[in-house]
């Protein structure tokens, strides 16, 4: 992996790239970090790499001109790194964004100094990132922080190739305690269970000690972390309480797809519908909350393909994404086919047959409940859920699918739009409770 910095104090980089696993890891080869000055691009004849800020204020801004020639230098030796600023306005760092950063090739960071950068510097940067809540003199010993933890993670860099899976963080939980001789120390013991030799027991112990001390340090990393069935069990005879720790869940394999033809209209005649960008948002936010793979919305009019289009770039390249990220996160789920038979052949390329199951509103069609569906997805079963807009999924459709689900409600009123009916049968299909 390669790694390019540019800062104005290289200096204040090279202990820490020249010791210890980091500076084993260049010597194999795995690593390769180059800095670069700033200042060595700057054009005017004091070498400036800042200014007084335009509107005034306090400190001095880096000028967008230095900087730029500095990435182009980068970009002429090799091109492609993902570029990185390093400043407190930046996305938390944690175990989960290194680990997302370590799968690239090439990381380019730029160490913000002074009051910040010029923002115009905007469209060079793909990436900003801060280590915590608190303000370095610059972004030097934070984009050290990022390359420690970035490396460790690479294949080759630790002596054990599962020493980074097993770090406190990558589960969700602190690790466990440790101890080393002497046996006895200020009086305090090691415990029993670590000189029994009994591997089991001490795996047992291990992962009891990492639960009770995440539950007392940080009881918010102890939500997001799951257990398999043997540990919760293991736990249990530690005496450790698990009410309230989490099991791990076989990964869903279940896609929604919204119908705009064939489709009934109020007098049963086929129609075909329009697209509406209510359902394009809330089935793809419903679609991402509880974990649909992709969110198919099969019309066969172009003109309404190319506004599904329209909506979804908006938000996922356009300005909705720097408004709204989470958006377009959502939204990467959609995926526009032109009819059923599109959607079976873009489906089939990526997985096995479908379990195709309608939704309906009308009474009398069901032929499984909503319990066995949810069995059937626990069990990893493939599923597609179609949902028909206008008055319901055309008899042709009907007469195809593997099951219908039994229509919500039941109070006589039958008329839920259609994204209601995505949530709340998303909800009793996938819901944790
Ligand atoms: N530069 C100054 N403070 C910083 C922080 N907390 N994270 C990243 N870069 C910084």
């Amino acid at each position: 992996m390669r790694f390019d910095i540019l800062t104005i104090f290289p200096d204040l980089l090279k202990s820490p790239l020249n010791e210890g696993i980091i500076r084993r890891a260049r010597a194999a080869g795995i690593l390769e970090i180059n800095s670069h000055n700033i200042r060595d691009f700057a054009f005017d004849r004091h070498a400036m790499t800042d200014d007084r800020p335009f509107g005034g204020g306090e400190g001095m801004v880096m000028k967008p001109e230095p900087v730029a020639a500095a990435l182009q230098a980068v970009n002429a030796e090799q091109a492609g790194g993902h570029v990185v600023l390093l400043s407190p306005q930046g996305r938390p760092y944690n175990q989960s964004l290194a680990a997302e950063l370590a799968a690239y090739k090439h990381l380019i960071f730029i160490c913000g100094r002074y009051e910040g950068i010029d923002d115009r510097l905007t469209d060079y940067i793909d990436d900003e990132v801060s280590i915590g809540d608190y303000v370095l003199t610059g972004g030097e010993l934070p984009a050290m922080v990022l390359i420690d933890s970035i490396s460790r993670l690479l294949p080759g860099v630790l002596g054990c190739v599962d020493s980074a899976g097993r770090d406190s963080f990558s589960r969700g939980l602190l690790k466990h305690p440790q101890f080393t001789r002497p046996r006895v120390f200020a009086g305090h013991e090691v415990p029993e269970v670590l000189m029994s030799g009994d591997h089991q027991a001490i795996r047992r112990w291990r992962l009891a000690q990492s639960v009770k001390r995440t539950r007392a340090r940080r009881p918010d990393l102890l939500a997001g972390a799951r257990f398999s069935a043997d540990e919760l069990k293991d736990l249990k005879s530690e005496g450790v309480e698990t009410d309230g720790l989490r099991a791990e869940t076989a990964a869903v394999k279940l896609d929604v797809a919204l119908v705009h033809y064939p489709v009934c209209n109020k007098n049963k005649e086929i129609i075909g519908s329009a697209i509406t960008n209510l359902d394009l948002h809330d089935i793809a936010r419903a679609s991402a909350t509880y974990g649909v793979g992709t969110y198919y919305v099969v019309t066969p009019y172009e003109d309404q393909q190319r506004l599904a289009m329209e909506i979804i770039e908006h938000w996922r390249q356009g300005f909705g994404a720097v408004y709204n990220p989470d958006r377009g996160q959502a939204l990467a789920k959609v995926v526009v086919v032109d009819s059923l038979e599109s959607l079976f052949k873009e489906a089939g390329s990526r997985g096995g047959r479908y379990h195709v199951m309608a939704t309906t509103a009308a009474s009398g069609a069901a032929t499984m409940s909503y319990k066995q569906v949810r069995q059937r997805l626990a069990a990893g079963e493939r599923t597609l859920l179609l949902f028909g807009t206008g008055w319901g999924l055309a008899p042709e459709i009907m007469a195809q699918v593997d099951d219908v689900l039994p229509p919500l409600g039941g109070k006589g009123y039958n008329h839920l739009s259609v994204r209601s009916a995505v949530s709340i049968i998303l909800d009793r299909l996938l819901a944790d409770a």
